[in-house]
């Protein structure tokens, strides 16, 4: 059985102060008794990259993963203000999450220079959390499958299919993200379910043991239908994942 995933994604939220409270909440609560870290998800944290040694040291001695918002897909160099894969991994990151559609959107980012940052990632050990997701329009045009399959498969054909054993997809409808309107858990499944066919279709092993999650106005209150669904891993979550008891909330409804 695969394993559940729980990523919150701060996006440009926080400030130390509060990220100490917050993550305080959020330790003390999955330490309850009820046992929600040792529970079915695994718990990541991404944070803005100038708060990763504070979330680090805070997290330091839980289970609790700690990753990347994004990552440049070259070594090093010259690339003002850009973060390399190797110093996200220096960092403490496990992983990172790659190709967001605030990424794609606002910065321009194509689908080559996402699928560079996917290798760039596995070549510092970091596990890809990768995004795609149809638009609004997109979905209202019938062309969910073809958006979805096509973000997925440039990345597919630029690292080939054994890349995706160390890998995270995670399934984000544009038009649910931020907005309150989360895809329904049959709307979710079927967009997973296609996912994992096409991934099928090349290696079945991966297929069966890879997590893809979904993100999108996730809550507590729907957390739990959308992972009884039986190709939904767990979620990436945004604005829930900064109040402690939406998020741990949302961790709990895997148990
Ligand atoms: P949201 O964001 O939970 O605020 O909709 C999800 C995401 O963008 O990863």
């Amino acid at each position: 059985m695969r394993k559940g995933l729980v990523a919150a994604n701060w996006k440009m939220n926080g400030l130390s102060q509060g990220n100490d409270a917050l993550l305080g909440a959020i330790l003390s609560g999955l330490k309850d008794p009820s046992g929600l870290e040792g529970g079915q998800a695994e718990v990541l944290i991404c944070p803005p990259a100038v708060y990763l040694q504070q979330v680090r040291d805070k997290l330091e001695g839980s289970r609790i993963r700690l990753g990347g918002q994004n990552v440049h897909s070259a070594i090093s160099g010259a690339f003002t203000g850009e973060i390399s894969a190797g110093m996200l991994s220096d960092t403490g990151c496990s992983h990172v999450i790659i190709g967001h559609s605030e990424r794609r959107e606002i910065f321009g980012e194509s689908d080559q220079f996402i699928a560079e940052k996917f290798s760039a990632a596995q070549a510092a050990n970091l596990i890809p959390v990768l995004c795609v997701g149809e638009t609004q329009a997109q979905r209202e045009a019938g062309s969910t499958a073809e958006t979805v399959l096509g973000q997925l498969n440039m990345v597919l054909g630029h690292v080939g299919i054994e890349a995706f054993e160390q890998a995270v997809v995670a399934y984000e409808p544009v038009w649910a993200i931020g907005t309150g309107l989360t895809a329904s858990p049959e709307q979710a499944q079927e967009v997973h379910a296609l996912i994992r066919k096409t991934i099928s279709e090349l290696d079945e092993g991966v297929a069966e043991q890879i997590r893809i999650i979904y993100g999108g106005s996730v809550k507590g209150t729907n957390a739990a239908t959308l992972f009884a669904q039986p190709d939904i891993d767990g979620a990436l979550v945004g604005g829930a994942s900064l109040v402690a008891e939406e998020f741990i909330r949302i961790c709990a409804s895997f148990e």
